[in-house]
This record gives structure tokens, sequence and C-alpha cells, in this order.
């Protein structure tokens, strides 16, 4: 459990310090004041990934050269992350980590936020990238696996710039080998981590009777495609100057009773569909990690209706810590404690 947060520089934060003395925390205040951000921070100490951007420099305070988040923990344990124009600095208890492999995994959160509507909405990268980040987590080989295919990737999409059909396709088909035996692997792990999702997705209590939830993966290739793409087309990639087969194109779409729930289901039912996804993540990580992971909950009761925050926070497992967040103001109980975040609007 996280017993204390602060952060300096990071967004419109100054400096801000957090202590949490129940396991469910409740933080309030107008839009604007920063509470995504106090979320945001959390999530990037556990993951060193902001889910709202790509651009680490956007979380730095404007004007200022470092952002800083230090996060301690019930048993004393610290981690810290600073983040510098020129890169982030890990540390876990006073010891840096240079390697974000050494450093990731000492405690694992999820996220609820309305952006996870791109599991059904987004772009295959928004998709791919959900299930890449979540699964690298937790499978250390599987971020190799990642890193190594992007690597031969770039060499590839470096070497087809510079040869023309006819050439001596030694070196090329080389590169075809390889990114063949590291994409095959690929695809076996999200199959297999797409599988795992679906299990959690049956065995979920309550589903907020919106019907059979099933994520399908849509591989570009199969491995059998990729290897006759690797071996026959590359004049086509030759032309295009790119590698246009490959898990760098899966896809994955969610169905909700056999249908495509991006063309069929609401909006309402979407935003459920979503969230009984991450549930699903949840579960599956507490598995895998033996750990409880942090939840956030980024404003996210105010888009159900009233029965759904019902069905929502009965299917959230009892134990684990909740930090969540809200405009809206609640009076604090031995249930949740709750913390106001004041400060003004700062648009511009
Ligand atoms: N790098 C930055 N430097 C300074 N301010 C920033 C930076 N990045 C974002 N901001 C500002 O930080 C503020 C906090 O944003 P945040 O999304 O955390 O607010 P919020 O409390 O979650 O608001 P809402 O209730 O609208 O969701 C915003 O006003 C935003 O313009
Ligand atoms: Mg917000």
């Amino acid at each position: 459990m996280i017993r204390k947060i602060e952060l300096t520089n990071f967004r419109n934060h100054e400096f801000i310090s957090l202590d949490f003395d129940n396991r469910k925390s409740y933080i309030y205040g107008n839009n604007g004041v920063g509470k995504t951000a106090i979320l945001e921070a959390i999530y990037f100490a556990s993951t060193t990934k902001s889910m709202r951007t790509s651009n680490e420099k956007d979380l730095i305070k404007k004007d200022e050269n470092f952002a800083k988040i230090k996060i301690i923990f019930e048993n004393n344990k610290r981690n810290e992350v600073i983040i510098s124009k020129t890169g982030k600095r890990l540390s876990a208890n006073g010891v840096e980590k240079r390697r974000i492999s050494d450093y990731i995994g000492s405690f694992n959160v999820v996220m609820f936020t309305s952006e996870d509507i791109l599991l059904i909405k987004g772009t295959p990268m928004d998709k791919r990238n959900f299930i890449d980040l979540e699964w690298m987590l937790l499978d250390k080989e599987y971020l190799s696996l990642l890193n190594k295919y992007r690597k031969i990737l770039k060499q590839r999409n470096a070497l087809l710039k510079n040869i023309k059909i006819g050439d001596d396709y030694t070196f090329l088909n080389i590169l075809g080998k390889q990114l063949l035996e590291v994409g095959t692997k690929i695809i076996e792990k999200r199959t297999e981590v797409i599988e795992l999702l679906n299990e959690e997705l049956k065995k979920l209590p309550n589903k907020f009777d919106i019907g059979e939830i099933e994520i399908v993966y849509k591989p570009d290739q199969t491995v059998k495609g990729l290897k006759n793409w690797f071996e026959t087309k590359q004049d086509r990639d030759i032309i295009y100057e790119s590698t246009n087969a490959g898990p760098h194109k899966d896809d994955f779409i969610i169905n909700i009773g056999g249908k495509d729930s991006k063309i069929y289901a609401s909006q309402g039912e979407q935003r459920l569909i979503v969230i009984a996804v991450k549930i699903a993540l949840l579960q599956l990580i507490t598995k895998v990690s033996k750990q409880k992971p942090i939840l956030l909950l980024d404003d996210i009761l105010s888009e159900l209706d009233e029965r759904n925050q019902k069905l929502f926070l009965n299917n959230l497992p009892k134990d684990n810590q909740i930090i969540m967040t809200s405009v809206k103001e609640i009076k604090s109980n031995d249930k949740i404690q709750t913390i106001k975040i004041e400060g003004e609007m700062q648009l511009g």
C-alpha cells in the first residue's frame, strides 16, 4: 500500500505531498487542479509510462527543468523517479536502476480512465499498446521480445530504403528470418494473453448485464503468412520502403454477444465493456504477480448511472488499495479517506 506520495514540478504541481492512511482514498477538487496528474504520477512510477502522453517532457512543470515523483510504501520501501529533459532516472530504495526491466514490477497498478474507451474506439496501435504495456510489466521476456523486434524492424526498414528490386536479398532475408523468429513468439504471447483475459472475463461475477464479452485477436499475419511474406514478398516491401506485415500491425476487437462492440454497443455499454476488460486484467495481474495491484480510478463513477456504479464497485476486489478522483465532494468516514486538492484552473 502507498502511504505517501510527493510530487515536485509534476504537471501543474510545484510541490504536493499526500498521505494515504486508508486503503480507500477519494481525491476531489475542481477541474484542472491536478487530480488526474496525481494518478498519472503513480502510474508513471509503476510503469515508467504515462497513460496520457508519450512525451515525458509534458510531465515537467512549465518552465522547470525536472519533475520528481517520490512514493513511500507502508513497509517504508521507496520508489523515486526523476524526469528531466534528457531522460528519466529510476530508483528503488535509494538504488538507481539503469534498466527499465530492473525497475518495473516492484508495484503494480491498474488505472481506470475515460481513455480506456480507446480499447474499443482506438487505432490498432492504441490497442496494441494496451496489451504490450500491461503484459511487459508482468513478463520480462515479452518486454525483451518487443525490444528485439523493434530493433530488427528498424534495421530492416532502413535497408529497404537502400535496396532495389533485383538486388542481392541475402541480408534482407536474414533480417526477415530474424523478424519471423521474434515475431512468431510475440504472436504466440499475444494469443496467450488474450486467451487468459477471456478466461477472466468469463469468470467475472457480474457482467453488467450486457452479454458475453470476448476479446478477439486479429493478428496482421498468421505465423505461416508471416513466413511467406518474408520469403516471397520482399519486392512489395522494397517498393513501400518499409515492412508491411507483421505483429507491429496487429489489432484486436472486443465482441459483445458475438458482435463487434465498436459498431454495435451503445456509448454507455462501451464504457462498461472496457471496465469489465480492465477488471479482468486486474484479476490476471493479481494471479500472475501474486500481488494486489493498486487501483487508480480517474473520475470513473461520474460516467456511470447509479445502478452501474454499484455493479462496478461490487465487482472490485475488496482489499486492494484504491485511489479515486472526482470533482464531487463527499464526506469522509472510516471506510474512505477524502483529500481535497485546491488550486486554480491553469489554462494557458
Ligand atoms: N507541464 C505542465 N506544466 C504546468 N501545467 C500543466 C502541465 N501539464 C498540464 N498542466 C495543467 O495541469 C492542470 C491539471 O490537469 P489535470 O488533468 O491533472 O486536472 P484534473 O484535476 O484531473 O482536472 P479534471 O477535473 O478536469 O479532470 C491543467 O490545468 C493543465 O493545464
Ligand atoms: Mg482529471
